[in-house]
């Protein structure tokens, strides 16, 4: 027994609502900012009108197929499953005393069918999207408002799935809208750092209030926050590179530092006080700060250097997932060019731990490719085998390094469309869809060679990684 998972780790994979459900004016189902970014997150923000489209109006028509693709991922025997509520399904506008019931009865359906098979939901409360309309009319999060529109949508969720849903979390990869404001923050994409950071400090307030009322709620669920894990490495030994990895790893380490710690740390006034940012922080959003999380959780895909030398760094940068980093020399890349680094999932899985000593749940992680059936059909997709396998295997030394770590949740269980660019032909599942970037295709489901190799993964606990 080489590498036993604990018993009790959950296992599985992660999807969100605006990548998978399709269905996009559905039962009542309001316009999200998703839904105005058709080339995806990087892309034009697109208002739309009567004639336009996007990949995401069908996606993987999830809406719709979800109990086929749960039995097969019951089938690779999860435990767990990580998924996101739209939120305009439920508030289509954002501001609505009332919800969408026939939104609220479609999540009901879903975790009705994941309890048939023992699979535990972990629920992203927002997952890269929010009400369209609260961004046209109230300018998204950069206005106070949007904290009680949020937690109005918070506390209906709990009400409603007390029973049925153990597991929250609160913001996907909230530190993203520093790289991405309109998809994180509703704000425009030339807003000044005054304001993101004014938003930011909205949405944190918010976090804490649905951690708050998810305490009240459903004293016996876990709720978490959600932080993309990227770690940057110092390009090289000088001082000054090291102080500099300090500093940009503190970018995104910050937000997890007021999510567990319940308070602004100390770095961040000098931060602040040199980018000229003044916030504006009632006492009130100190008192809410305070409700702190249960337990931290993060996506790694890779990981990247920094380097003091400014004119080195923009001649080395190349444009990873969200973050720009120098490149590592020593690190192959993915064809999509993000640094393969299963070391730095132990690496990072020790830094949050020692940082914070809460619970990690690893609720990304995964592998993106083109991946080109066989003339039979099959599909042989040995290089993500060998990605999950390399990574996997850090996070059973994490655990012997005594790390806390209560799952793991692969980014995708089933092929969907692309966050960063939109596309069907970046792919990450065990599970194939037949539907190609332009939407053609008839959407059926098949197994990929991994499919049965992540299945043997979970059922030995581990053993079977190499
Ligand atoms: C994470 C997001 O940043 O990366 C997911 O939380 C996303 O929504 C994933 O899909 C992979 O990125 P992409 O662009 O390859 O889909």
């Amino acid at each position: 027994m080489k590498h036993r998972f604990p018993e009790d780790f959950l296992w599985g994979g992660a999807i969100a609502a605006n990548q998978v459900e399709g269905a996009y004016a559905t039962d009542g189902k309001g316009l999200s900012t998703s839904d105005l970014t058709p080339q995806g997150v990087f892309g034009p923000i697109v208002e739309r009108t009567a004639n336009s489209s996007s990949i995401k109006d069908i996606a993987i028509d999830f809406y719709h197929r979800y109990p086929q693709d749960i039995a097969l991922f019951a089938e690779m025997g999860f435990t767990v499953l990580r998924l996101s509520i739209g939120w305009t399904r439920i508030f289509p506008n954002g501001d609505e005393k009332t919800p969408n019931e026939a939104g609220l009865a479609f999540y009901d359906r879903l975790f009705d069918e994941l309890a048939k098979y023992g699979i535990q939901p972990l629920v992203t409360l927002s997952h890269y999207e929010m009400p369209y309309a609260l961004v046209k009319n109230e300018g998204g999060w950069g206005s106070r408002k949007t904290i009680e529109y949020f937690e109005h949508y918070a506390r209906t969720v709990f009400r409603r799935y007390r029973d049925k849903v153990k597991y929250w979390l609160t913001f996907n990869e909230i530190n993203m809208s520093l790289h991405e404001p309109f998809t994180g923050v509703g704000l425009p994409r030339d807003s000044s750092r005054q304001q993101i950071y004014q938003a930011i400090h909205h949405q944190l307030v918010a976090s804490a209030r649905a951690v708050k009322a998810c305490h009240e709620i459903i004293p016996d669920a876990r709720i978490g926050n959600m932080l993309l894990g990227s770690i940057l490495y110092p390009l090289s030994c000088k001082p000054a590179d090291v102080m500099e990895s300090l500093h940009q790893n503190r970018e995104w380490q910050f937000f997890g530092d007021v999510q567990v710690r319940g308070a602004y740390p100390a770095y961040m006034q000098r931060f602040f006080a040199e980018q000229n940012i003044a916030l504006s922080v009632t006492d009130q959003d100190r008192e809410d700060l305070k409700a702190t999380v249960d337990f931290v959780s993060f996506s790694y895909y890779m990981s990247g250097c920094v380097t003091a030398d400014k004119a080195q760094a923009d001649a080395l940068k190349a444009r990873g997932n969200i973050l720009d980093m120098v490149p590592n020399p020593h690190l192959d890349s993915s064809e999509w060019g993000w640094q393969i680094d299963p070391e730095g999932l132990r690496y990072l899985l020790n830094v949050l731990y020692d940082r914070y000593q809460k619970p990690l749940f690893i609720v990304e992680n995964g592998l993106g490719a083109r991946d080109v059936p066989e003339a039979d059909g099959t599909i042989n997709d040995d290089y993500r085998i060998q990605y999950l396998n390399s990574h996997l295997l850090q996070v059973a030394e994490a655990l012997k390094d005594g790390v806390e770590i209560w799952g793991y949740t692969s980014w995708a269980p089933i092929d969907m469309v692309s966050a960063s660019k939109a596309e069907m032909s970046k792919r990450y599942g065990f599970i194939y869809v037949d539907r190609d970037d332009t939407g053609n295709g008839s959407l059926a489901r098949r197994r990929k060679k991994s499919f049965s190799w992540y299945a043997g993964v979970i059922k030995s606990r581990g053993d079977t990684l190499k």
